[in-house]
Order: structure tokens, then sequence, then C-alpha cells
């Protein structure tokens, strides 16, 4: 048990060796068949400036920069593991690319650049979740949208499992997402959940001001 504890727990943050390896495996099949999924969500929309939060090894990050050619992204991770993979992963794409170390719950609030914010498989880690949503909404601009997609839809044993395992993870429900993004100042755009997987996503929209207000 320990030694599992040891290797979930590296999901979190990865660190080191084991970390390395874990990163490594956020990079494969079963882990971007999910991020496709949420990924679905987005349908014919174009973007200029999109951010991938706790970017893990980059593999997300390449995908938007392969699905949106004319889009610069930028990968956002507190692990210096993370960080150090998603830029090899990445060097291809050249400066269209950016990867940074960064804690989602210390964002500039004020930012408000980009067009598409998404997370995958992270926001279960992130402390604080409407404080993280409501910095994600400063970082973007009006109208733009937020893709949250986890592989836990808050109620399946496996989530439940790893929750008590991995330290400080909590799995959440669409309903409690979309509580803590309404929370937040975002609209919901839409909500799927995966036909025979547990797997959830939900897309979000900062509402353009109205003038005068
Ligand atoms: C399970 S991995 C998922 C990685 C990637 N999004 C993917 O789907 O392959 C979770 C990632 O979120 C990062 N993370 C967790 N909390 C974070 C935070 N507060 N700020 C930035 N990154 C965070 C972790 O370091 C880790 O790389």
């Amino acid at each position: 048990m320990a030694i599992l504890k040891k290797i979930l727990n590296q999901t979190r943050k990865p660190q080191g060796f084991l970390g390395k390896v874990m990163v490594k495996g956020m990079n494969g099949g079963a882990p971007a068949m999910l991020a496709n999924f949420g990924l679905s969500l987005l349908g014919g929309d174009d973007f200029g400036r999109i951010v991938d939060l706790g970017c893990g090894g980059g593999r997300n990050a390449g995908e938007l920069l392969r699905r949106y050619p004319a889009a610069r992204v930028t990968g956002v991770d507190y692990s210096a593991v993370s960080v150090a993979t998603a830029k090899k992963h990445n060097r291809k794409f050249g400066d269209r690319c950016e990867i940074r170390q960064g804690d989602v719950s210390r964002l500039d609030p004020t930012a408000g650049e980009y067009d598409l914010a998404t997370a995958f498989e992270t926001v279960y880690f992130w402390p604080g979740l409407e404080t993280c949503f409501a910095n994600v909404y400063g970082i973007l601009r009006q109208g733009g949208l937020f893709l949250v997609t986890n592989e836990s839809d808050g109620l399946d044993e496996t989530g439940k499992k790893y929750e008590k395992i991995i330290d400080g993870m909590k799995v959440y429900t669409t309903d409690e997402i979309c509580a803590a993004l309404e929370k937040a100042g975002f609209e919901i755009v839409k909500t799927i959940h995966h036909e025979k997987k547990p797997w959830i996503a939900v897309l979000a929209k900062k509402p353009i001001a109205e003038r005068g207000r």
C-alpha cells in the first residue's frame, strides 16, 4: 500500500525519478483519449491564445497546437518535472509554445489575455476550487472559454478510492464543478458525461460585460 501511495501521489505533483515515469505515462494513450473526449466539446471554434493549466507532460498542449494551427499555447504546471517534460515534448512547435512553472492558485487574476483555458485531470488537486476558478476567470478575455475534463465523475468507485490514497485529492461531481464555476462568475455552456466511463467535461464561458455596467 505504501508503494502504491507513493506512486499515485506522483499524479498530484510529479517529483524525482518516479515523477518522471508518471509524467511520461500521462503523455500516453489513456490520458490522451480522455483529453480528446473533453476537447470534443469545443467544436469548430478557433483560438489565438490558449493556456493549459496543470499541463503535466505537455501532450495536451501539443494536441491544442496541432488542432489550432494559428494558436499560441502556454502550459502552466507547478511541478518542475512536468515543466521539463512538457518543454521537451513541445520543442518542435518553437515559439508557438511556452511552458511555465506556476501555481494555479497564484495566477495573476488581472491578465485577461487568453481565449481558452483548459484543465485536464488536474482540478482534483487545486487548493480551493472557487479561488482557483476565479483566477482562471481573471486570465481569460471576455467571452473566453474554460474547459475542465476529469476521468472521475465524483461518484465512481475508482475516483473515490484514489481520493483516499492521494493526499489532498478531491473528486468532484459535475454539479459541484458547475457551482464553483458559477460562483467564480462563469456561465456554463455545456457538460458531457461519457456513455460508458465516468468521464466528465464541463465547458464554461466568461460572460461579455454589458455596456455601461
Ligand atoms: C494528473 S496530472 C495531469 C497532467 C495533464 N493535464 C494531463 O492530462 O496529462 C496533474 C498535473 O497537475 C499539476 N498541478 C496540480 N495542482 C496544480 C496547481 N495548483 N498549479 C499548477 N499545476 C498543478 C501537477 O503537477 C500535475 O502535473
